[in-house]
């Protein structure tokens, strides 16, 4: 079952990553850039973390899959090929009060929740004032009066009269001037009634007379989910970012930021596999930025309009593709089980033929349980032998395979696992995140904000601290033990503050390892406990001593 949203949830973690430093919005001084984020200190690791681990598994550690890394700026025919310049596009659609823009395939609000029943707000009169400093109100009192004037001396202010109704008055409202308003659920027809009193003051319609209707409507996806206003109906808008390359803007000069890395690799399949001289079924595999212009970024980072993607085409005969689909769904299950997103928070959406691309002939969703509701995080999806088929013809260059054992030459399929960087980090983040209580330095219980990621994300792996900052000799021991396993894993040396603080600074960031250099550790209390230490787990908080010349071969088992 879906779980209902958790906004407090989202809050804190939102405010975390910014106090932490894991995430700021882009240009932040300058108001921000709506849709896209920068990744700080922490966040950057927790990144490379993800995307190393990733490119270990889908590259390193197997023999049929290759690497590559190409280019952001994209020839136009790459994407008319594929498709993207003609239907790379959303269904867009316009607010009419606040011309505000969102997609049209949003969700219908269930009508129980929050529709009653439509306004109808029509047949008013305009009133185009030269200057809006008028107040409209007086001045339609001195034409009412005028009037009243006038039909008592009707030959004396006639014209006067005409004049004052073509400057002011410009006859009834055109249909297009009526407005659809929703009444929510709490909303009083007042408030309604202000917000079409804005629709027409935006039209310069200062004193719209309105005679409102109402009737009963049943889909909420007509209406602005802001404020309840009508929507225009959806116009197709294309996503993609669009630039000019070299010194002069012509049609001939127009390139594309790439959508998705994969047409990257579908372009460059004959170069790869000359070089690599894999034989089917085999894939190539890259991690990079993907831009999309989103018309609702939304949800911190879900929804971004600079993103990053780790994408595999794994190429195969026709007759592997279904089963490939198949198997590949449960490696990248298996992936996000090794980096610490339990199969529980995990759900596996079948994309359903209406839903498929039309050339697909079988997608999975990999969906996570968010804060925000359940959403993707990744696609599975068997793209037949579309896309190089699509290239080798507005290419006119072959893009086949001659296959040895049978001679035949034929056009490979393709099965492609698709995953956000973006999505997976927060998706960590969100799966990490958790409180609980712990004592503070007088055994006072107080609330802990944990991050519990899987040891091989964390952005830092061990925290390393003197039990005194003013004491040489654990001070001196201490950045040897730094010195000691910074080859092998991100080190963080912190001396300030009380013990307790410190280990919760390092929770709160999920540091897994925390190691405490003592007056053992100096062998002044005991000299069998001479170059030993404390070792601390983040989440069993249960500390171990350990032998210093130990803790790299301990730590390096419990981090890769
Ligand atoms: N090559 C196939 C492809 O690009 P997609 O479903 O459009 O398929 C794949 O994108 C993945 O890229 C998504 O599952 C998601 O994780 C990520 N993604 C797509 N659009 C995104 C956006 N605007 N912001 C962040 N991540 C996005």
């Amino acid at each position: 079952m879906n779980k209902s949203p958790d906004t407090q949830r989202m809050e804190k973690i939102v405010s975390l990553c910014k106090r932490r430093g894991f995430i700021f919005q882009s240009s932040e001084i300058y108001g921000g850039l709506n849709g896209v984020w920068d990744y700080g200190p922490l966040g950057v690791e927790l990144k490379r973390n993800l995307k190393n681990y990733w490119w270990r598994v889908m590259v390193h550690e197997r023999d049929d899959i290759v690497g590559m890394d190409g280019s952001i700026l994209t020839h136009p025919a790459v994407l008319k090929a594929s498709g993207h310049v003609d239907t790379f596009t959303d269904p867009m659609v316009d607010c009419r009060l606040t011309q505000r823009r969102f997609r049209a395939d949003r969700e219908s609000v269930s009508r129980k929740d929050s529709i009653r029943l439509a306004l109808l707000v029509s047949d008013h009169r305009k009133f185009n004032l030269p200057t809006p400093k008028v107040d409209p109100s007086s001045v339609f009192k001195f034409f009412i009066e005028f009037a009243d004037k006038m039909s008592a001396q009707p030959d004396i202010l006639k014209d006067d009269v005409e004049n004052f109704r073509k400057a002011y008055v410009s006859g009834p409202a055109a249909s297009g001037d009526s407005i659809r308003l929703l009444q929510r659920k709490g909303e009083d027809k007042a408030t309604i009634l202000k917000r079409a009193d804005a629709f027409y003051q935006l039209r310069n319609i200062l004193i719209p007379m309105l005679s409102p209707s109402t009737e009963e409507v049943t889909d909420s996806r007509d209406f602005s989910p802001e404020n309840g206003a009508e929507l225009t109906p959806p116009r197709p808008f294309n996503l993609m970012f669009r630039t000019s390359m070299g010194a002069t803007e012509t049609e001939d000069s127009i390139a594309y930021l790439r959508p998705e890395t994969a047409q990257a690799i579908f372009v460059q399949f004959k170069n790869i596999l000359e070089v690599s001289r894999k034989k089917l079924p085999f894939g190539i595999a890259q991690i990079g930025k993907a831009f999309r212009n989103e018309i609702n970024p939304r949800n911190f980072t879900f929804r971004s309009r600079e993103f990053e993607q780790m994408e595999l085409e794994y190429f195969c005969r026709a007759e592997e593709g279904m089963k490939l689909l198949d198997y590949w769904l449960g490696e990248r299950l298996k992936f996000y089980e090794n980096i610490g997103i339990g199969r529980d928070g995990l759900h596996v959406k079948t994309v359903s033929d209406e839903e498929r691309a039309f050339y697909s002939k079988g997608t999975y969703d990999i969906e996570f349980d968010f804060p925000f509701g359940r959403q993707e995080l990744e696609g599975v999806a068997y793209r037949t032998d579309y896309d190089l088929l699509q290239h080798q013809k507005a290419s006119g260059k072959s893009l086949d395979y001659f296959d040895e054992e049978t001679k035949q030459r034929f056009v490979p399929h393709v099965v492609e696992p698709s995953a956000g960087v973006d999505r997976a980090v927060l998706a960590l983040i969100c799966e990490a995140y958790s409180e609980d209580e712990a004592p503070d330095e007088k055994g006072k219980m107080e609330t802990r904000i944990v991050l519990r990621f899987h040891p091989r994300m964390a952005p830092i792996k061990c925290a390393v601290f003197p039990l005194l900052k003013n004491k040489e000799h654990l001070v001196a021991k201490a950045k040897e033990i730094v010195d000691l396993l910074r080859p092998h894993m991100n080190v963080f040396y912190d001396e300030s503050g009380a013990i307790g603080r410190r280990y919760r600074r390092q929770d709160e960031i999920g540091t897994p390892f925390g190691v405490t250099v003592d007056f053992e550790t100096l062998g002044e209390k005991d000299a069998d406990l001479r170059d030993t230490v404390t070792l601390r787990d983040r989440d069993s908080m249960k500390q171990e001593r350990v032998l210093v010349k130990d803790l790299p071969g301990i730590l390096v088992s419990r981090i890769t």
